[in-house]
This record gives C-alpha cells, structure tokens and sequence, in this order.
C-alpha cells in the first residue's frame, strides 16, 4: 500500500464517518460511495451547462449550480452570456471566475503570458511549435500534467472557448471516477496495479529551451491527503511511455483504452463554442482534428484559453462533511 493511501486510511481511522471509498479494504464504503455517484449521474453533455450572466461574478446559484456538478462529475460547462469581441478581455474575468472556486495557484507553464493563461491555438513561436495541442491535430486521451512532479499534480482547469473552428475540434470528456469503477468492478486487482508506485513512466525529455524535464514515475490513481480526492495521471500515447511490465497493468492498460475508445457510456462529447467553458478537477478529456486537421498547414484560428491550477474546485473534497452527507 503507498503512503499517500496509509495516510488517508489513518485519517479516516481517526474519524470513522469520513470512510474513503478508495480504500480497496472497504469494499462497503466503496459501495455506498459508488451507488451514489452513479445515481441520477448526468448523461449528456447538455446535462453539465450551467449559464452564468457575468464570468468576472458568478451569482451564489451560479456559483451552487457549478459545484454540485463537479461533485457529481468533476466537471461543468459554463455558458456566458456575456460577450468577449476581444480576447484579450476575458483572461482577467477568467481569474476572477476562477477565483470564485477558490482557484488560485496556477501551474507555472513555459507557454504561458505572465497571467499564467495559455492560450491554445495554432502556433509556431519557439515554446509551442512542434507540440500537438498547438496543432489542429487530434490531441489523444490524457490527463493534464501527467508528467508533472507530485508536488506539481494539476488538480483542476479550466478550458475557455474564444473562436471555435469551422469543423472539428470537439472534446471527449471523461470523469476519472467513472473509470475507476468500471475498473475496480471488473476486477479489484486492476486498481492494485495502477495505484503501484512505478505503474507509469515518462521519460525525460530534453526540451528546445536547453533544459531538461526528468523522468516521470509514478502510479496512475492516487488518493490526495489533503481533499481525499482521487486523483487519475493517464496518458493514451503509445510513444515515450513506459507501463510497468506485468499482467496487472497491461490488463489494466488494456481496459481503459477499450473505455476509451467508446465501450463507456459516460463519455460526454462536447464542441465548444465561443463563451463556453469546461471547469473541471483536470478529468479525462480527448481532441478532434480541426480545420483540416489531416493538414498540418491548413490554417485555423480557433482559440482556446487555459488555466490549470494546483488546487481541486471548491467544494468538492471528499474529506468534507458536506460532501459525505451527499452521499
Ligand atoms: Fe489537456
């Protein structure tokens, strides 16, 4: 068993009403937890909007309607019906929404402006060239910042639309919760493995700025200590990615691609549109080409902002007394 999951379990010990569903020795709270979540659980991507009049000030229902979504699924979709001609004007009220979910430490990201806003899009400057997200390509499924440190684990974003493309572009969304049932209903011993702490590997990658990120190894689910979240590190690419060598992982590798790949009925599919956004506790989530995305010089100027935060959504700790009474 990892420290993290021993720490969690000796908190609950301690206050035996906060049981953690994760713990693959409780198979009861498990339960309880999972009969829960998967009642009345959204089934359509129209079902996760949320309209908001003003981004910058989320009035309390707004604010309500959000939460309860992302404790439910980890994700909402905010529509704004306020309207942004340039740009440029929404990074600011994108923070101060983020703000209202108690978002605030932002990932320090190479590609960033010094708000700490990303903006995703077709580029060539020297930070961004080459990567597929700045691409029309089809961006694969993952997690953000599985590469990441564990002290640097991305625990929520948020994805903005400022110009859609003219075709393609929708997203997969997929809550990594629901992943984790299928899997442990199928077979426990599949969550033992992708909670081993050398379950996934990511080479170093010797970057075009001289330096030079380090290998990446580590477990794909986690349990976080502090909100008692469970947190998934998951990357479908066959390249520069090594899974540990046993039957458990390839079985469970294995598994969540045929998920992913449709098998799983709770993926929501979603093209944003200009104004629409995806806040979420950094789920599962996929990319169409675009644009000619069979292309890599047919131009497009769809625009998306990103923000990735270092913090859950308010909330939406499990540790919470008022998220366990939900249950
Ligand atoms: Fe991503």
């Amino acid at each position: 068993m990892s420290t993290v999951a021993h720490n969690t379990n000796r908190q609950n010990s301690a206050c035996p009403r906060f049981r953690n569903p994760f713990d693959l020795a409780d198979d009861e709270a498990y339960q309880r937890w999972r009969d829960a979540k998967l009642a009345a659980y959204p089934e359509t991507a129209a079902e996760l909007m949320v309209e908001i009049a003003d981004p910058a000030n989320p009035t309390e229902a707004e604010r309500a309607a959000i939460t309860r979504l992302c404790r439910k699924a980890n994700m909402a979709i905010y529509v704004s019906r306020q309207e942004y001609p340039d740009p440029e004007r929404i990074r600011r009220d994108l923070l101060a929404f983020a703000g209202a979910f108690e978002l605030r430490r932002i990932e320090g990201h190479r590609s960033a402006k010094d708000d700490g806003i990303v903006a995703i899009e077709m580029a060539s400057d020297k930070h961004r060239k080459g990567y597929i997200p700045y691409s029309n390509r089809p961006l694969s499924w993952h997690t953000d910042g599985y590469y990441n440190a564990p002290e640097d684990r991305i625990r929520s974003f948020i994805l903005h639309c400022c110009r859609s493309a003219e075709q393609g572009g929708e997203n997969g969304l997929l809550d990594p919760e629901i992943a984790y049932i299928r899997l442990r209903d199928k077979n426990p011993e599949l969550i033992t493995a992708l909670m081993h702490e050398g379950a996934m590997t990511i080479p170093a990658n010797h970057e075009d700025n001289g330096k030079v990120r380090p290998e990446s190894i580590g477990p794909v689910y986690t349990v976080d200590t502090r909100s008692g979240a469970l947190q998934m590190r998951y990357t479908a690419r066959g390249r520069h990615i090594e899974w540990r060598d046993d039957p458990g992982t390839r079985e469970a590798v294995a598994f969540i691609a045929s998920l992913l790949a449709g098998e799983e009925q709770r993926i929501f599919r979603h093209t944003l549109t200009p104004g629409q956004g995806v806040i979420c506790n950094n789920v599962l989530h996929s990319r169409t080409g675009f644009d000619g995305g069979s292309s890599s010089s047919a131009a497009s100027d769809r625009l998306l902002c990103r923000i990735r935060y270092l913090d859950p959504i308010a909330g939406t700790r499990h540790l919470d007394e008022s998220f366990q009474q939900q249950l």
